[in-house]
């Protein structure tokens, strides 16, 4: 494939965000590289971008270990955005003394910012919202003129601030009554800034201002497609391998799958797919994972040979924490094994930039929480093809491939399964059968009533504590099963949502009829304190 001229150069300050503004770019239909401030210089040189942004960052300007940008970088002749601590940089190396450390600027989440649609960068910002506000801007003798502006509902995420512009800038958006300012810009050097995040979601310009900023400002034009991507995807892939084997494990989730799609034709017999069977799946789950593998034209192995070790390890221990390590142990030993048995010397996984993004693993963003996926000690090289995307586009891709049913809104499962689902007493085949079923029945009586969609996560799990019961004639001693359901955005933090008395009663006498269970509890608790799931 042709090697493509990049119009666009992100400077990767460190910022969380940094894959975002990639994102929102692609989303514009712009291609775009993100490099490291260290290299930058020299690619700018070489490739001559027409459009420079410099990314946020974790660490103050003012810090010792701010991220070292060369100056040059603003000679190349093309116009710069500078976002958040970009922004600061850009005050800094003009004015030393711009940059102020107070707490009551400081600012970490959403902000009205007051932006002048009479700038480029913001023009078209009056069609979102209509309404005109009265700024103040910072004049050279500390007096404040008002201005009229356009309110936006912005995101900001920063301890350092901009006291005030630079000589030569002039302030174009402010918040807070005008005590921050939000935007600068100096249009006959070319630079501009915004100390909020137009590049995520929480920034409610629908990517007015990136475009802008790309488009009317740099005169960049689109270069990018979703079947560029997925060609590029396979492109990359193929010479990263060589002529070597990979192997990519396939889950029936959107990311794995779809991936397995992409590379499938292109890769051949360089890729071997499969799924461990790790006895923890729901009723079918191998069998739906088998039929739509089919539709991708993957061809996928299944390997069920290890549902004994899995039940044997994890079952030597009830305690929630040691199940898991135990689950993550053994499931790096068969993945080991099978790469073995191909001979592989690569893994191939479906992870996203989100996911790197959370684990600090993108960039150099700060850590906020580890995966499960993500550094798997396997000795296999890694390669991620979809670390650059985000799920929205992957779920674009699926569409490309017709895997429309990898779309619905399945409910989500956790990795170890129904390992999870057994409390209190150690697993074993048996257990694992009892609570497959009653997953099962819970979910067909959830689908009947058309309620399954609606709620955001269900967990059917078993309580390893006998309580009394009568069964028949004689009195029994049983287990119980827990019917929890529950609804949230984004799992940080759950509520209940509420089954009728109708439906409980049609799921508990539907559970019962198995001879080992005698009561069905409901938890409707929310997180916090509860968690989702019970281990
Ligand atoms: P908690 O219990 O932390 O669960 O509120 C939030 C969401 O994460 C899922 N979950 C897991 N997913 N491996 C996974 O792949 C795990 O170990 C795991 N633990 C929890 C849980 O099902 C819920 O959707």
């Amino acid at each position: 494939m042709e090697e493509r001229k990049v119009q666009i150069l992100i400077v990767d300050l460190g910022s969380q965000y940094t894959q975002i503004i990639r994102r929102s770019l692609r989303y514009l239909g712009f291609h775009s590289v993100i490099i490291s401030p260290d290299k930058s210089l020299e690619w700018a040189r070489a490739n001559k971008p027409k459009s420079i942004i410099l990314s946020g960052g974790t660490i103050n300007i003012s810090d010792s270990d701010a991220p070292e940008i060369p100056k040059g970088i603003l000679d190349m002749g093309a116009p710069v955005l500078g976002i958040c601590l970009g922004m600061q940089w850009l005050a800094y190396i003009n004015d030393k003394d711009s940059i102020q450390a107070v707490p009551e600027s400081k600012s970490y989440g959403p902000v009205e910012v007051t932006v002048d649609t009479r700038s480029k960068l913001f023009e078209g910002l009056e069609k979102i919202n209509p309404h005109t506000f009265f700024f103040e801007v910072f004049s050279k003798r500390s007096k404040s003129i008002k201005k009229e502006g356009v309110g936006v509902n912005a995101w900001s995420s920063h301890g350092d601030s901009v006291k005030k512009a630079p000589s030569g800038f002039k302030a174009i958006a402010t918040s807070k009554g005008g005590k921050v300012l939000e935007a600068m810009e100096c249009a006959e050097k070319k630079l501009w800034a915004v100390q909020f995040h137009p590049e995520v979601e929480q920034t409610e310009d629908e990517n007015i201002i990136l475009n802008n900023f790309v488009s009317k400002i740099c005169g960049c034009t689109q270069d990018y497609d979703k079947k560029d991507a997925i060609e590029e995807i396979r492109q990359n892939t193929k010479k990263i391998l060589g002529g070597s084997t990979a192997i990519i494990g396939v889950s029936g989730g959107v990311d794995s799958t779809t991936l397995a799609a992409i590379l499938a034709g292109a890769l051949g017999e360089q890729l071997k797919a499969f799924m461990i069977d790790t006895g923890g799946m729901r009723k079918d789950e191998v069998l739906k994972v088998k039929e739509i593998a089919k539709k991708a034209g993957i061809k996928l192995e299944v390997i069920d040979k290890y549902k004994n070790k899995f039940i044997a390890e994890i079952g030597k221990t009830t305690d929630a924490e040691e199940k898991r390590a135990k689950f993550r142990e053994v499931y790096g030993e068969v993945f080991k094994e099978v790469a073995k048995s191909y001979n592989a010397t690569h893994m191939i996984q479906g992870t996203l930039a989100t996911d790197l993004i959370e684990s600090g693993n993108a960039g150099k963003s700060a850590l906020i929480k580890t995966h499960h996926n993500v550094d798997l000690d396997l000795g296999l090289k890694e390669i991620m093809p979809l670390a650059d995307f985000f799920k929205f586009e992957v779920r674009e891709f699926a569409r490309e491939f017709k895997l429309e049913e990898l779309l619905s809104s399945r409910q989500p499962f956790p990795g170890p399964g129904l390992y999870l689902r057994i409390i209190g007493v150690p697993v074993t085949a048996e257990l694992l059968e009892i609570v497959r079923e009653a997953d099962h029945e819970v979910a067909e009586i959830l689908k009947k009533r058309g309620l399954y969609d609606k709620i955001s996560q269900t967990i059917v799990a078993l309580l390893g504590v006998n309580t009394v019961g009568v069964k028949g004639d004689g009195r029994v001693y049983g287990y119980s099963i827990i019917v929890r359901a529950v609804e949230t955005v984004d799992f940080m933090t759950v509520k209940g949502f509420y089954l009728s008395p109708e439906i409980c009663e049609e799921i508990t006498g539907a559970l019962v009829k198995h001879p080992q269970i005698v009561r069905v509890l409901y938890d409707w608790t929310s997180k916090p304190p509860a968690t989702t799931e019970f281990e």
